[in-house]
């Protein structure tokens, strides 16, 4: 028995079944890694499983990261946990690709649902390369061969001090990467710019810069190149940050909202 995959829309993400992450076999894991490549965000329901099987289900794919910003899970360095409550609301309320600050930024998410709202709370996927392919020639042209700036500190830096700022600056430089990046296993060149993280275009001016990232959010936000996951408990989905951007719905609050991910290394973006 296989899995099987029931696509979420005409252009991206499939909802799995067959798949039982408490025993994930070889075959289990090669059939889920080329549906990963071909649907780019699988959403598996209904797997009960433990933080540690979590973590292992991850290392499967790579080496996972440490997140040296976000909030962790006690004892679990590679889990990120994003719990939204009534005193604090937290979602990641703007598209971006995961920690695309990093030289070499993630590959892969595979985020579970811990506690989930009654309603709200979605996660929306866009397909950075459909999004690529529906800009206007002369945009694609002129962005083909820029590089885009992307620094920690737009959004992590925020809560630290002149002087941690500075001294994480050193660990986590501003990184460079192509506005349009090529995916290293399927070729596809995909949109690699996001408002939160980049900074500014390289080689164009302020003003050109901040109209250059805003038609290529725009591109992303289009409803035509998304699919939109909701949540249960025990919910996982796991989504290829090479080759899509995501948003958290933020509309449920005072509701409680806690997800956990773990992130897989990439490597750097060409
Ligand atoms: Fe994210």
């Amino acid at each position: 028995m296989g899995i099987e995959c029931h696509r979420l829309t005409g252009t991206l993400g499939a909802e799995v079944t067959g798949v039982d992450l408490a025993n994930p076999t070889d075959a289990m894991i090669d059939d889920l890694k080329k549906a990963w490549l071909d649907h780019k965000v699988l959403v598996i329901r209904d797997q009960h499983i433990t933080t540690e099987e979590h973590i292992a289900f991850g290392r499967r794919f790579g080496e996972l990261e440490v997140h040296p910003f976000a909030t962790g899970k006690a004892g679990y360095p590679e889990i990120v946990k994003i719990k939204s409550t009534p005193e604090s609301l937290i979602a990641a309320s703007n598209w971006h690709s995961d920690v695309t600050w990093r030289q070499e930024p993630s590959m892969g998410s595979i985020l579970r649902g811990i506690v989930i709202p009654p309603v709200g709370g979605d996660t929306s996927f866009a397909c950075a390369g459909a999004a690529y392919r529906q800009l206007a020639a002369d945009v694609r042209e002129q962005i083909d061969d820029l590089h885009a700036i992307h620094d920690y500190s737009r959004v992590f830096g925020r809560g630290l001090s002149v002087e941690e700022r500075a001294e994480k600056q050193k660990e986590y430089p501003p990184a460079r990467h192509p506005v349009v990046r090529t995916h290293p296993e399927t070729g596809e060149r995909s949109i690699y710019t996001n408002r939160g993280f980049v900074s500014h275009i390289e080689g164009v001016d302020a003003e050109e810069s901040r109209r250059l990232i805003g038609i290529l959010e725009r591109a992303i936000m289009s409803p035509s190149v998304q699919c939109r996951v909701q949540w249960e408990v025990d919910t996982f989905v796991m989504w290829d940050n090479r080759a899509v951007q995501h948003q958290a719905s933020n509309d449920f609050w005072p509701e409680t909202r806690h997800v956990e991910r773990v992130t897989i290394i990439g490597d750097k973006p060409f």
